[in-house]
């Protein structure tokens, strides 16, 4: 059976540790490719990786490059490459330089990979993704970001911890964008069956979904720059339901026109936020819609406000990509 290759650009803490999890799940081979001045850190990277085969018993092949010519036939790409963020500062303001960083990526994607599923990681998400899905010219179901799997994955935890329970019986949904104004949902979270409003009181749940939207602020705070264990597991997660076509449902950032009111009946002008969407090997196979209700609904309109708002930024700062 012909092995799933996975390329990953960006061998920085986010790459790497997608790279780490990818081998440790034996999902593929991997390419870990960063710019040239960084080669070297690709390269041990991606020797140090190799070398724990024997220990953890992988088989995946790792090969640190600084060539695009090394991604070729690549079924999925992973795009971490760019500045992460620094205390004191939002996602949002990475946006012009990652802009350029994910630009300059894409365009070696679309002429190396020209097959593969992309999955956009870089920040501010739902912008990256955008320029993403712009500059390869691919189509919306092969171009999608990571956010949501890695903020339920949050939510998940923090339930779990407050009830005391395993996380494996956690069971939650969270819509819209990347950002502070993410939208998780108590009314679709439940733990093995029950309700999560039947275990825990308001106050307690309320404060679960305060300390989701802002868990990666948590962590730049506490270290310095952006979280990557949790971030690469989640985008992993991703890979796997592909490269297994495992038609799983996750969080993801996809393509929305009429789905949850995104972008009503305007064909081609729609955008990427954060939706449940099942995963297989087309990439998007589907974006499985719920019925919001009313605060549920307002919350959802105004993070995919400040996703639009993201984009108009792109378009305003790059008019080759609107
Ligand atoms: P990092 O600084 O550790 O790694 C970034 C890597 O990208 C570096 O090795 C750098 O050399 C490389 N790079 C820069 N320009 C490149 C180019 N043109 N081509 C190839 N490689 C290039 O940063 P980290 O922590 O890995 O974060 C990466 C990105 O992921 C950031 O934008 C961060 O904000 C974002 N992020 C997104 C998350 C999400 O849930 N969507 C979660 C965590 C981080
Ligand atoms: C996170 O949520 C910074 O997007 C990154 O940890």
């Amino acid at each position: 059976m012909r092995r799933a290759k996975i390329s990953i650009i960006g061998a920085g803490n986010v790459g790497a540790t997608c790279a780490h999890w990818a081998a440790a799940k034996e999902l593929g081979d991997i390419v870990l490719l960063d710019i040239p001045d960084r080669v070297g850190v690709a390269q041990g990277k991606a020797l140090d990786l190799l070398c724990c085969g024997p220990i953890e018993r992988f088989d995946s092949r790792i090969l640190g490059t600084a060539d695009y010519k090394d991604i070729s036939g690549s079924d999925v790409v992973v795009v971490t490459a760019g500045l992460p963020r620094k205390p004191g500062m939002s996602r949002d303001d990475l946006i012009q330089t990652n802009v350029q960083i994910v630009r300059s990526v894409c365009e070696k994607i679309r002429e190396f990979a020209p097959n593969a599923i992309v999955i956009v990681v870089s920040n501010p998400l739902d912008a990256m993704v955008y320029t993403a899905w712009k500059t390869t010219g691919f189509p919306t179901h092969r171009v999608m970001g990571q956010a949501g799997a890695l903020d339920v994955a949050r939510f998940r935890a923090f339930i779990a911890a407050e009830i005391g329970c395993s996380i494996e019986d956690v069971s939650a949904l969270l819509l819209g964008g990347h950002g502070d104004d993410m939208v998780p949902l108590p009314r679709f979270t439940s733990v093995h069956g029950i309700p999560v409003s039947m275990l825990l009181p308001a106050d307690k749940i309320n404060a679960c979904v305060d300390r989701a939207k802002v868990g990666g602020g948590e962590i730049v705070k506490l270290m310095g720059t952006s979280a990557y264990y949790a971030p690469a597991s989640g985008t992993i997660q991703m890979v796997e339901a592909v490269v297994k076509d495992k038609k799983r449902i996750i969080p993801s950032a996809a393509y929305c026109e009429d789905e949850f009111g995104v972008a009503p009946g305007q064909k081609g002008k729609g955008y990427f936020v954060g939706v449940p969407a099942l995963l297989g090997a087309k990439g998007v196979e589907k974006i499985v819609s719920v019925n919001l209700e009313g605060d549920e609904q307002r919350l959802m309109a105004e993070s995919v406000s400040h996703v639009k708002d993201l984009v108009e930024t792109v378009k305003k700062l790059f008019p080759d990509l609107g």
